[in-house]
């Protein structure tokens, strides 16, 4: 067996490769960012053949960096932005169009029509979902009513639809020359699509979407004893690995900040934010505006169900100061400039780009600058972005601590913006809790090796990985209980002042 484990992590924003070895720790790794296509207001799309060929350079790239053949890895994990929805055709290997990406809005219709007929209660009901442009099923029916042939094609079973995972998988394993057209729990429930209890697409949910049951792949547990598939020799491995774990990003993170009993739960801090809470075999309905959502399954034993507060817009709004505003000139630079100043200034920013996600659920809310006077300065922006990013947050633990009457102890973090040590400390302020970050802070492509690893054996048990968790770095609340109220108060006030905003 080889001596390490691979993960390829397709993201929203970039494609990495990573290689671990047993104790988890990072051996080598490749990254490559794509284009983010942004065509309209509300809509966002990425090309995915582009991704494709990125996840091929970033496995060539770091194989060559680690001096590393297929014949040294044991077994890969696949992770991936979930939801976002590719159509192409088996044949050709051609998507129809550009994917449509889980931040895109144009399905808004689609998805407000689920609710007025009743039809909204009984996805809530089978697949733990609230309806919204999120999720895979209306941007697979907008893709099957608006492009041109894609309906016949389906219908003949030419068109097949995958989300990232699935498209990676096909190219993997053979394309147009055999690849397999299939997924996993995690990625299945984040469609509208999958019933909860049953682990499989349901006629009636497909039903309210029109969508043709031929186009959707078989789903396979997320860790497969099975295999998911082996890797083709003239693919950018360049030999035959075994493709033994499949995780939806958030999941995969979960299983790589080893959450794998009830009551435990991560905040991965990437494009958005996610919070998943593991509420074991149960499966737990939110009266709070979290979703329900499958953590993973392993072989053939019963999925391990989440509950899950998803925030669209954290890490993207940094961005966005740098992309669109121009204010900062990298990411990193975010925490200099909110440092310059000792608070917001009463400046309060809400990046509902693409509505409002957990735990509100308001697609008709779009971002906001508020509390603006002559005295705001860059910096009082900078810090209110920061300090939406926790406040965001906050919002999602108050849902959850409603939701599983379980207070808070301390919050398990990682992704790229746990860099930012402010924001770390304004997440402790804001939410009174202590914030913890492990040494391996790249826990999502750590799950998806996981996953693969205790596949084939690599790793005996998912006790075997509790001693490579370490914790690099604590923050400690610092505001006082009255400071707390107020700086929560007024992000209400700013939350309230969004909705509505478009009929
Ligand atoms: O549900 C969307 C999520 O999977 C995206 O994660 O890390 O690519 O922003 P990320």
């Amino acid at each position: 067996m080889g001596e390490f484990v691979g993960a390829i992590d397709q993201g929203t924003t970039s494609t990495r490769f990573m290689v671990f070895d047993h104790g988890g720790n990072e051996i080598v790794r490749h990254q490559l960012e794509h284009d983010q296509i942004l065509p309209r207001p509300g809509w966002v799309e990425h090309n995915p053949t582009e991704i494709w060929e990125r996840t091929r350079a970033v496995i060539e790239s770091a194989l060559t960096k680690g001096d590393l053949r297929a014949s040294d890895l044991a077994a890969v994990g696949i992770t991936n932005q979930r939801e976002t929805t590719v159509v192409w055709n088996r044949r050709t290997g051609r998507p129809y169009t550009n994917a449509i990406v889980w931040q895109d809005t144009r399905t808004d219709r689609i998805a407000a029509a689920l609710d007025a007929d009743g039809r909204g209660d009984v996805i809530r009901q089978k697949a733990g979902l609230p309806p919204a442009t999120y999720f895979s099923a209306g941007k697979l029916q907008w893709i099957l009513e608006n492009v041109d042939g894609v309906r016949a094609a389906a219908e003949a079973g030419d068109a097949i639809f995958g989300t990232m995972d699935t498209w990676l998988l096909w190219h993997l394993t053979g394309g147009v020359d055999g690849g397999v057209h299939i997924t996993d729990p995690t990625n299945a429930s984040r469609t509208m699509l999958m019933n909860l209890e049953t682990w499989d697409w349901d006629d009636e949910l497909l039903s309210f979407f029109d969508i043709p049951r031929q186009m959707l792949p078989f789903i396979l547990p997320s860790g497969n004893p099975e295999l998911h598939g082996v890797t083709r020799a003239n693919g950018p491995f360049g030999g035959e690995v075994k493709l033994a774990g499949v995780l939806g990003d958030q999941q995969a993170a979960t299983v790589g900040q080893l959450c794998f009993r009830p009551g435990e739960a991560k905040n991965t801090y990437g494009t958005g934010n996610f919070l998943l809470l593991n509420t074991g075999h149960e499966l737990v309905r939110s009266q709070h505006g979290l979703l329900t959502t499958v953590a993973y399954q392993f072989g053939e034993e019963k999925p391990v169900y989440a509950l899950e507060g998803s925030i669209a817009v954290t890490g993207s709004a940094v961005q966005w100061l740098r992309d669109q505003l121009g204010i900062i000139s990298g990411a990193a630079q975010s925490e200099a400039l909110a440092s310059q100043v000792e608070d917001n200034g009463g400046v309060y920013f809400v990046p509902a780009f693409s509505g409002l996600f957990a735990p509100y659920w308001r697609s008709d809310a779009r971002g906001a600058l508020l509390g603006l006077s002559r005295y705001s300065t860059n910096a009082h922006v900078a810090r209110a972005t920061l300090e939406a990013i926790c406040y965001q947050s906050r919002d999602v633990v108050e849902a959850m601590t409603a939701d599983s009457g379980v207070e808070l102890e301390v919050l398990r973090v990682d992704g790229g913006v746990t860099a930012n040590q402010l924001c770390m400390q304004l997440q402790a302020d804001i939410l009174g809790v202590p914030v913890s970050r492990p040494v391996v802070a790249e826990t999502t492509a750590l799950g998806a090796a996981y996953a693969a690893g205790l596949s084939v054996g690599f790793w005996g048990s998912t006790d075997e990985l509790e001693q490579n968790w370490q914790e690099d770095r604590r923050w400690e609340p610092t505001w006082s209980d009255e400071q707390r109220a107020e700086g929560y108060a007024g992000w209400k006030k700013a939350v309230s002042r969004t909705v509505g905003w478009i009929d």
